[in-house]
């Protein structure tokens, strides 16, 4: 069965989910997203996620397609169109279409595009055996909260860590690691001590990243918000990163060197398992 994408205002099958050349999301990456997951047909922090949406818009000062109400019934209706129980929901706003110019056309009006993908979330590979990261330079622009699709460097890292036989980079920058390629990082050190690096430019303010601290701090660990190097993470008790479309993922290996025991580490793995039984359980918000 074909996908139905959501743009502009129409539901339409693949074929015809078409956006023009001149796009400014295309020409020049002007255009902020956002990636939800949904599980049991709910979508999970959605309310977040939007909030963050309108921060990034913000930013660049880009004009929401439409309200949140009518945001949050057309992804409603695109999971009822696609049938998704358990998977992503991936939404898109760009400045719009204007002659190629790099200022800001006067009066933009905005494309606004969504799409699903059906996927299985919760039984993942990666959260049992956890994933092997290598360090790479952070070539990525300076404002890295707001969440662009300029997504170039990190697809170029995320490749060079497959080519090297590992499953994902963590960035570095003046020595020490920003984020991953597509999450937060984290280390845990004498397996009470969650460290990740603290909000800036630097790196995203994950969503999950928020719940999953606040879920730390309420089972007792301590959680510093402090940068850390690639020589702590080779010497800490375990690693994890955090995403929605990966929740809480154990690393369990660093430029070749073994974390902690090498196994997928407690910590991760009780904090994973609170963020889903949480997210399960819990209305859509
Ligand atoms: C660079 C980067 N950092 C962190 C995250 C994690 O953010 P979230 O938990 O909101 O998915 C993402 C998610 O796409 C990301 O691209």
């Amino acid at each position: 069965m074909s996908r139905i994408f959501y743009v502009n205002g129409s539901f339409v099958d693949e074929q015809d989910a078409k956006i023009s050349v001149l796009d400014r999301g295309f020409l020049f990456a002007d255009a902020v997203y956002e990636v939800c997951s949904v599980l049991n047909g709910k979508l999970i922090d959605n309310r977040a996620h939007l909030a963050r949406l309108h921060r990034s818009l913000g930013e660049l000062s880009m004009a929401a397609p439409c309200s949140d109400e009518e945001i949050v019934s057309t992804q409603r209706r695109l999971l009822e169109l696609n049938s998704i129980n358990e998977g992503l929901l991936y939404l898109q706003v760009s400045r719009g279409v204007a002659d190629r110019d790099f200022s800001f056309p006067a009066n933009p009006s905005s494309s606004f595009v969504m799409f699903t993908q059906q996927k299985n979330l919760m039984d993942n590979p990666a959260a049992k055996n956890g994933i092997r990261v290598i360090s790479l330079p952070d070539i990525r622009w300076k404002r890295r909260d707001i969440k662009t699709v300029g997504l170039l460097a990190p697809s170029m890292a995320k490749q060079q860590a497959l080519d090297a036989g590992a499953n994902d980079a963590w960035m570095v920058e003046d020595g020490f690691i920003t984020e991953g390629t597509s999450n937060n990082a984290y280390i845990v050190r004498h397996d009470k001590v969650i460290q990740t690096r603290h909000l800036g430019q630097e790196i995203l303010s994950g969503i999950t990243r928020d719940a999953v601290l606040r879920f730390a701090r309420e089972a007792g660990y301590k959680v510093v918000e402090e940068p850390f190097t690639v020589d702590q993470v080779k010497t800490a008790s375990e690693a994890f990163f955090t995403s929605a479309s990966a929740f809480v993922t154990p690393v369990v290996g660093i430029d070749g060197v073994e974390i902690g025991s090498g196994k997928v580490g407690r910590v991760a793995i009780q904090l994973r398992d609170v963020y889903l039984e949480t997210a399960l359980e819990r209305e859509e918000l």
